[in-house]
């Protein structure tokens, strides 16, 4: 056997017949076969923004099966098929289905607090941001776990409603909306499941793929809740938090999320209830810096809920000092001062305001 062709494998891709490098992923295969493939959701193009097998946003058919293709290696004879019919059944690598005491940033304040379980919660795995000091990495990186349906998620998590007596369930990450299929299917079965009034579904997301588009369909399954990061006012600040290094993607992000704040308080400020997330830690985003957040969200809603998360060391920034209990109290009056009435921070003794 040459050279060359030791280092070739025959595929075939959509039924035709292709020659591709040995050794690559799926995914390389299909973009040197002129398939766009995105980081962010376009029209005709494979979209794979975690690139570690977690949310398989990128799944296509590889002999038959749904398989990640950002992870998955070409191999002699694969059948590789990327047409998904429209009664394909999505599938996503989802975690940890458990009680929660705290809650996430999209978690009403009167909850906060009462030392007693709250939620059930579970985090889909897969990020499209970067992180250093990602406090949930294990879930985010690693693409490690079982892929499920949503019809498979949603059975548990009402499971998990039940066996810890509550009425909140949350999906957190990872990035929980990257696989959009997956997410609004998961909505709609959970709320199929869980017809009660009590029953609320609540969304945590770092709100940079989610579009007004996606909003109305995520509150037509029957999203109730969400939380939507807001990772900075300035696309610098942002870049430093998520160690996304393209600016026109970051500049990208940053105002999907703010757009998204925007659009959640002016269409469904009666039905669903918004509380954001922004990060506090010196290092990576000044005080001055928060309360220009706090003004841009005192325009669009100054009842809305805002809750600080104090950065910890965490994955790859074990040097960061978490912010003192002092420094918060700072924060909070920073928000305060600026107008909004309902500010929440995280700290070292838990949780504080608002009054
Ligand atoms: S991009 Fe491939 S699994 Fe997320």
């Amino acid at each position: 056997m040459g050279m060359t062709k030791s280092k070739e494998v025959s595929i075939v891709l959509d039924g035709k017949k292709a020659q591709i490098p040995a050794g690559i992923t799926v995914k390389k295969a299909l973009e040197i076969s002129g398939y766009k493939v995105t980081t962010y959701p376009a029209k005709d193009a494979l979209f794979a923004p975690c690139e570690t097998g977690g949310c398989w946003s990128c799944a296509v058919e590889i002999n038959n099966e749904l398989k990640p293709a950002c992870v998955a290696p070409v191999k002699m004879g694969q059948k590789i098929n990327t047409k998904r019919s429209h009664d394909y059944v999505p599938k996503r690598i989802v975690h940890g289905f458990s009680g929660h005491t705290v809650g996430g940033v999209g978690t009403p304040y009167w909850f906060k607090g009462r030392h007693e379980y709250i939620e059930v919660a579970c985090f889909a795995a897969g990020c499209n941001l970067r992180c250093l000091q990602c406090q949930n990495w294990e879930t985010t990186f690693t693409g490690k776990g079982h892929p499920m349906t949503p019809e498979e998620a949603a059975e548990l998590m009402t499971a998990t409603r039940r066996k810890f007596k509550v009425d909140r369930m949350a999906i957190s990450g990872g990035e929980s909306t990257l696989n959009r299929r997956w997410l609004v299917d998961y909505v709609k079965v959970l709320k199929r499941l869980n017809p009660d009034h009590n029953a609320r579904i609540h969304v945590d997301t770092n709100t940079t793929i989610l579009t007004r588009g996606y909003i109305d369909e995520l509150v037509q399954a029957g999203m109730t809740d969400i939380g939507p990061d807001l990772k900075g006012y300035y696309p610098e600040t942002f870049m430093r938090i998520t160690s996304i290094k393209d600016k026109g993607l970051a500049v990208r992000y940053l105002n999907t999320a703010w757009g998204s704040v925007q659009y959640l308080i002016e269409r469904y400020k009666e039905s669903v209830f918004t509380g954001v997330g922004i990060p506090y830690n010196k290092e990576l985003i000044k005080p001055e810096e928060i309360g220009m957040i706090g003004e841009k969200l005192y325009e669009i809603d100054p009842e809305i809920q805002v809750c600080v998360l104090d950065y910890r060391p965490e994955y790859n920034r074990v040097n960061l000092v978490r912010p003192s209990f002092g420094e918060m109290v700072e924060i909070q009056k920073i928000l305060t001062t600026k107008g909004l009435k309902t500010v929440i921070c995280q700290t070292e003794y838990g949780h504080i305001g608002p009054e």
